[in-house]
């Protein structure tokens, strides 16, 4: 019994520990965004995703390991789910919505 006890502490400490480094609500990364402006990554937006649809895969977990250039490609890093069907695109018109100068 106390040895369940103290396994299940185990998990839910390192459970926490994941979730307190990660991108939760509340929580955002900010791109410097060249000369579009700033582009601000909310948690809170995006918890609705399942970590596995960006880690490790489309992101790596740890801040300013990505490199995007311009103009964006569809398909990779943010235009993996903005490509106008997942969530909107990366075209002229919402250029703004994510890069705030
Ligand atoms: C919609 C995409 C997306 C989802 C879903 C997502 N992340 Fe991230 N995550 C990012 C991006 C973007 C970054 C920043 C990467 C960079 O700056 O290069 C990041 C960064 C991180 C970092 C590094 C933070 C730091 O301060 O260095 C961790 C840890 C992380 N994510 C964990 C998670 C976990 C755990 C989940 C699931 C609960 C999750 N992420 C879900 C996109 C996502
Ligand atoms: C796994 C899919 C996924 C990835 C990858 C992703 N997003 Fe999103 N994003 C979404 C969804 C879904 C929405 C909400 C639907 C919509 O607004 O079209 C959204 C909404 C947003 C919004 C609108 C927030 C608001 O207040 O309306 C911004 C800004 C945004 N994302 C920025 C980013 C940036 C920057 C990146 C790359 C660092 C990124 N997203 C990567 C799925 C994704
Ligand atoms: C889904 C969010 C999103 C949309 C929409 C978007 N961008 Fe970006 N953009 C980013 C992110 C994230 C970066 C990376 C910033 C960084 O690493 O500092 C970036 C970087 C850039 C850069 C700097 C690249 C470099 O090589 O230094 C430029 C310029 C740029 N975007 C222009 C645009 C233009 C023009 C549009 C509209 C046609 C656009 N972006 C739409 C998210 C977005």
């Amino acid at each position: 019994m106390k040895k369940l006890t103290v396994v299940l502490t185990l998990v839910m400490i390192a459970a926490f520990a994941v979730s307190a480094m990660a991108v939760p609500p509340g929580k955002t990364v900010e791109f410097a965004g060249g000369d579009a402006g700033k582009v601000t990554f909310d948690g809170k937006v995006h918890s609705v995703k399942k970590c596995n649809d960006c880690h490790p895969k489309v992101f790596q977990m740890k801040k300013g390991s990505t490199k995007i250039t311009a103009p964006h490609e569809a398909g990779k890093f943010c235009g993996t789910c903005h490509d106008g069907t997942t969530a909107f695109a990366q075209s002229e018109e919402n250029c703004g919505k994510c890069h705030k100068k």
